[in-house]
């Protein structure tokens, strides 16, 4: 049998609305993505996957959903929907959508109709007229609001405007199995399980315990853990029934979880061989870029994983700063490490659109602010060439977001050899077409500020993340694709000698 694509694959995350805008609205849209997939198809990536692309009133970008099948105005119509993955099927890519199956928008006909009052949490108050219990908001302020009409408060984990669907409901859980086929039977290849650690709510509705010492910094904040409403083990029966809802398609579509939670043994409890294929590791994301602590964060990982089950790598997202700032301060050298990193560690990588160019999180100003949560500077628009607009939206027209720095753009940087964009699309090739990066991980020992690895009966790969030259000893091979391009074809009789900020992939002898 052969083993499955995403085992290995590239997952090119794109957010539609900053992606690239055909109908010059300042939006982006899915003919503006279909008259870019020779750019990913050139790239190399095995799928996208599009942040929400429903319809919604946007109080959360799309994360508010207020029709699971349908296309949002602003991106098209279903026809194109349709185009888009008869387009990138041509190109060999696979189309994935995110699912948002933890709530919907409270402009869904579903909230409002009476014959499916209980498919939401909804509960009386406390006698004193308080919520039911003490659970807060990720967004801020009580996770419960009171619904005039009937008395009733209801759950929401997000925003007022994102009420939670009660999963112990078997009739939700029945009108998500027939969204999946909806999606899968128009070939669609997967999706990205938006919350999907958080699906299910503790059935008692138990308050929630203070917050635990080593607390993340957002609920140490709000002073509780969350024990009772994010993160329980029963979502797992959600993403079990689900797998069998794939099982019914050949190839089997891929489920992604976005499975936030930030402790690797809270990841592991979803990490299933009947449930989601892929969960995303936010812990990782999250580490620091010091070469002991992402090592030590792979290792862990690795050490964790159960046989069989797939790793899952990724540094930005359209909710956390991009790594090319957050990590490497808008070094392009530390950049380069942190896409050698992720394009050369066993199992899938996800790379969030402009991550290939090495883009940067923009700072935007207040009046252009749009997001509840301040993620705006990680969703400003593609930067496809030098000009006004970008290649994103038509000169003279205003973008949704502002668009940053626009001297690193796609147009560039594809002229350029020595480009972020050409080793991007280097270290894909290596993944897919040499047998380099296809073994387990193994961990060598480096000197401090260097992460070296082995891919078993492959690559060894090496990072000097540090400020400090660095030497290692016992290497011998070639310098397969480096940082420093002009060091691809280098033979290394027993020494490496690496550069502050510098990685090598290397063949074995
Ligand atoms: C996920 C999404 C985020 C959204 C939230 C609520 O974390 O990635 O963008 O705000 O869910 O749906």
């Amino acid at each position: 049998m052969t083993a499955p694509w995403w085992e290995r694959g590239v997952i090119y995350q794109v957010y539609p609305r900053s992606y690239a805008d055909a109908n010059g609205d300042g939006v982006g849209d899915l003919p503006g993505l279909i008259a870019h997939l020779d750019h990913l198809e050139w790239l190399g990536v095995d799928a996208v996957w599009l942040s929400p692309t429903f319809p919604s009133p946007n109080a959360d970008w799309g994360y508010d959903c207020a029709d699971y099948m349908d296309v949002h105005p602003d991106f098209g119509t279903l026809a194109d929907m349709d185009e888009l993955i008869v387009e990138a099927g041509r190109r060999d890519i696979r189309v994935l959508l995110d699912l948002v199956p933890s709530h919907t928008s409270d402009a869904h006909p579903w909230f409002r109709d009476p014959a499916r009052r209980d498919w939401y949490v909804r509960r009386d108050p406390k006698p004193d007229g308080s919520p039911p219990n003490n659970w807060r908001a990720i967004f801020g302020g009580p996770a419960w609001t009171l619904d005039g009409e009937s008395g009733q408060y209801y759950l929401h984990t997000f925003l007022p405007q994102q009420p939670d669907l009660d999963w112990w409901n078997e009739d939700v859980r029945a009108a998500f199995d027939d969204i999946l086929r909806f999606w899968f039977d128009r070939g669609v290849a997967g999706f990205r399980v938006d919350v999907a650690h958080a699906l299910v709510k503790d059935r008692l509705l138990r308050d929630n315990p203070p917050a635990r010492r080593n607390e993340s910094p957002h609920w140490a904040r709000v002073g509780q853990w969350p024990r009772y409403n994010l993160g329980l083990p029963e979502a797992v029966d959600v993403h079990r029934r689900w797998r069998r809802v794939t099982g019914e398609y050949d190839p089997a579509p891929l489920l992604l979880g976005e499975t936030y939670v930030l402790e690797l043994d809270e990841l592991m409890q979803y990490v299933v061989p009947d449930g989601l294929q892929l969960c995303m590791n936010l812990v990782f994301l999250h580490t620091p870029f010091v070469a002991a602590e992402l090592a030590a964060t792979v290792a862990r990982t690795e050490a964790l994983l159960p046989a069989g089950a797939v790793p899952v790598w990724h540094a930005s997202s359209h909710d956390d700063p991009r790594f090319a700032t957050r990590w490497c301060d808008g070094d392009e050298d530390a950049t380069r490490c942190a896409l050698v990193a992720l394009l050369s560690l066993r199992g899938a990588a996800l790379l969030y659109q402009g991550d290939e160019i090495g883009l940067e999180t923009v700072p935007v100003p207040p009046e252009r602010v749009r997001d509840v949560a301040g993620r705006d500077p990680c969703r400003t628009p593609m930067v496809w060439r030098d000009e006004e607009g970008a290649g994103f939206t038509v000169p003279g027209v205003e973008p949704w977001l502002p668009i940053g720095d626009r001297s690193r753009n796609v147009a560039a940087q594809r002229d350029d050899p020595d480009s972020i964009l050409a080793l991007t699309r280097d270290l894909i090739a290596l993944r897919r077409r040499r047998r380099l990066l296809n073994g387990a991980y193994e961990p060598v020992a480096a000197p401090p500020g260097v992460w070296a690895f082995r891919r078993e009966g492959g690559a060894f790969v090496a990072l000097n993340l540090g400020r400090e030259p660095a030497r290692l000893d016992g290497v011998s091979g070639v310098i397969v694709l480096g940082t420093d391009r002009t060091r691809d074809g280098e033979p290394l009789a027993g020494m490496l000698e690496l550069r502050p900020r510098e990685a090598v992939v290397a063949s074995a002898p």
